[in-house]
């Protein structure tokens, strides 16, 4: 009985029906009436004593074995049958999942925080609705003074008769918070979306993103900024790209710079992008007035520090080539998925 068994859990186990008749046929064969098993547990009852204590367990494990394979392969053919009516095919491959991609802007706004952070600068943010103290006053932009006309405002409110409350026109207004906010030394960037009342055309947009940072520290000095954004350049656009300062003019710093970068697009040689002059500027920056530090409440005589601003589709034109400024805010899709994918 033993070797009978035997031969059968085998066979069980190599079953694989080709279709529901076979095994239908596996079940009358094994579990029906007058089926195998039936027919082992009436041979059963003729055994001795001693042997029908180890043989039960054998009987009822075999008797296991043939039900689970039967429920299992039921299962299995009932699913097929089931998607054979359908008309579905399991064995194609499924549909596609589409991933979307990262908008280039996140991704260097990611790229240059990582840099920043790297050296020890914190993220902050600040409201994109501001009033003038925080957009141009403290920033030492007189009041009437023209340096205003630099940067067409969308004015929201007045106060007291004066336009007072707007759209932020640069990321500067952070600092002012973070200075007002907070005690020395700072070392921060300031990502965020800035609005300027310009016409949209494929070299100007009504808001854009900027980049501000901020230094303020005992005894930091202007080649403390030199060098800070050199080595951000080195990482940003890779080893050997030349930096060079222009002397500029903006309220909230003085001495203040621009800074150009030999072109990432012909390396210098000239191009359309550089106006074949082999530089592209990619921000302002200076050592901070010390007007704005004492309209901030810090002692100028004790800190000094440096700032920074920056435009981020400025630095996304340059690294991909983008010469529209409209298709950042857009969203084709034939734009957007030309960047990296996401991971999830
Ligand atoms: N706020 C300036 C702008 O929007 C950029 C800028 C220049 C920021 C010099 C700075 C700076 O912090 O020091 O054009």
């Amino acid at each position: 009985m033993q070797a009978q068994i035997d031969q059968y859990t085998t066979e069980i186990n190599a079953f694989s029906p080709a279709n529901a008749e076979e095994l239908e046929a596996f079940r009358i064969k094994f579990l029906g009436t007058k089926g195998i098993i039936k027919d082992l547990f009436e041979q059963f009852k003729n055994v001795g004593p001693e042997e029908k204590r180890t043989f039960g367990k054998v009987l009822n494990q075999f008797k296991q074995l043939a039900e689970a394979k039967y429920n299992e392969l039921k299962e299995a053919t009932d699913l097929g049958l089931k998607t054979q009516d359908l008309g579905l095919d399991l064995t194609l491959p499924g549909d596609g999942f589409a991933v979307g991609s990262r908008h280039p802007l996140s991704l260097i706004r990611t790229e240059i925080i990582d840099i920043f952070k790297r050296l020890g600068f914190v993220v902050a943010e600040g409201p994109e609705i501001e009033d003038d103290w925080h957009n141009f006053s403290a920033l030492n932009f007189p009041e009437e003074h023209p340096a205003r006309d630099m940067q067409d405002t969308f004015f929201i409110k007045k106060n007291h008769g004066k336009d007072d409350i707007a759209l932020r026109t640069h990321t500067s207004s952070v600092q002012v918070r973070m200075m007002e906010n907070g005690k020395p030394p700072f070392r921060a960037i300031m990502p965020g979306r800035v609005y300027r009342n310009e016409a949209i055309s494929a070299r100007a947009h009504c808001f854009f993103h900027q980049v501000e940072g901020l230094y303020i520290d005992e005894n930091v000095s202007f080649s403390d900024l030199k060098q800070t954004l050199y080595h951000f350049v080195q990482e940003l656009y890779g080893e050997g790209t030349k930096v060079r300062f222009r002397p500029s003019y903006f309220p909230f710093t003085e001495p203040s710079a621009e800074m150009d970068i030999s072109c990432t697009i012909c390396k210098g040689a000239g191009c359309n992008m550089c106006k074949y002059t082999g530089w592209v500027e990619i921000l302002g920056c200076g050592m901070v007035d010390p007007n704005v530090l004492e309209n901030c409440g810090i002692d100028s005589a004790k800190f000094t520090g440096f700032a920074f601003g920056m435009g981020i589709e400025r630095i996304a034109n340059l690294k991909y080539v983008i010469r529209d400024l409209r298709l950042f805010s857009e969203n084709d899709v034939r734009f957007l998925k030309q960047f990296q994918a996401d991971i999830i």
